[in-house]
């Protein structure tokens, strides 16, 4: 059987996301290709030529994502930092934007040990991971309601703790329900959260769509979880400590007016993104 450039392959690939509207579409035939290849995506060049059955695996993964399925749904993957978590349908995909809310919450425990960090709407367990991973003298608390969820995060804290990270423990609740997470009252260092906060009928990509609905969605102006969040905050913080909250690019007035209207609360930031979108607020407990 003759083998095939993987160059030429991959070039299709590209062709036909670009036509179905795939926004990275060279990146994400890469990715397919190192899936399929079981190589890293910088390994590729390592590959010259490739059967025809690594031709035809990877036609029918572009033909999937030609139909926009996510990249991570047909990878089975997606990183946060450096972790690689395991993620599916059922279970929001953590995006690359949420990185910067894990990098500020790292800064913030600087100079303290042994800190007490509570990850609030977890989904695979993104921001709780990355913590345990970064700082294995943390103890890692993180609160989901989906039981679906739930099931990935549990996948995701079995497979750090069996490679020797910090275990984190999991808490099946509702961050709106009162005082889910007593036994922290007043205990925290640090609260992080990237919760639902899309402002219900907002068009979203067909990639978002993907992502269960409660993930994604949050009552008429997106509010619905950080209003509750704020309160559940203010419980679990210990005087001094941190939170750091993602939101919605329309949120870079409400969010820091939710927390600055708390006298429990001070030093109240608002963050943007690379692109200056207000992406996430951070506050500290007075
Ligand atoms: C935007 S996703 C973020 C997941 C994860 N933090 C990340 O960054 O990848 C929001 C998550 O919050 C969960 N969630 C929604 N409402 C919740 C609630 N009231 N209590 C607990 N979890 C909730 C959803 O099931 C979903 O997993």
């Amino acid at each position: 059987m003759t083998r095939q450039p993987l160059r030429l392959a991959v070039a299709e690939a590209e062709r036909a996301l670009a036509a179905a509207g795939v926004d990275t579409p060279r990146v994400d035939a890469e990715l397919l290709a190192a899936h399929v290849l079981g190589v890293p995506r910088g390994k590729l060049l390592m590959v010259p030529l490739v059967d025809h059955e690594v031709v035809a695996a990877l036609g029918a993964l572009v033909a999937r994502r030609a139909a926009r399925e996510p990249l991570q749904h047909l990878t089975g993957t997606a990183p946060l930092g450096d972790l690689d978590l395991a993620v599916g349908p059922g279970v929001f995909v953590p995006r690359p934007e949420t990185e910067l809310l894990l990098r500020w919450g790292l800064e913030a425990l600087g100079g303290v040990s042994a800190p007490v960090v509570v990850d609030l709407c977890t989904g695979t367990g993104a921001l709780a991971l990355g913590v345990a991973h970064a700082r294995p003298d943390a103890t890692v608390h993180a609160v989901e309601k989906d039981p679906a969820a739930l099931a990935w995060a549990r996948r995701n804290v079995d497979a750090l703790a069996a490679a020797g990270g910090a275990p984190v423990r999991l808490h099946a609740a509702d961050v709106t329900a009162p005082d889910p997470l007593p036994d922290l009252d007043g205990r925290v260092d640090l609260v992080l959260s990237n919760p639902p906060y899309v402002p219900e009928g907002t068009p979203v990509s067909p990639e978002v769509a993907a992502d269960p609905h409660h993930a994604v969605f949050a009552g008429a102006d997106g509010l619905a979880v950080i209003r509750s969040l704020v309160d559940l905050t203010a419980c679990l913080l210990r005087p001094g400590g941190a939170v750091a909250v993602e939101h919605d690019d329309t949120h870079g007035e409400s969010v820091p007016a939710l927390f600055a209207a708390r006298t429990l609360f001070a030093d109240v930031a608002l963050h943007r993104d690379l692109a200056g979108r207000p992406r996430f607020t951070t506050a500290r407990r007075t």
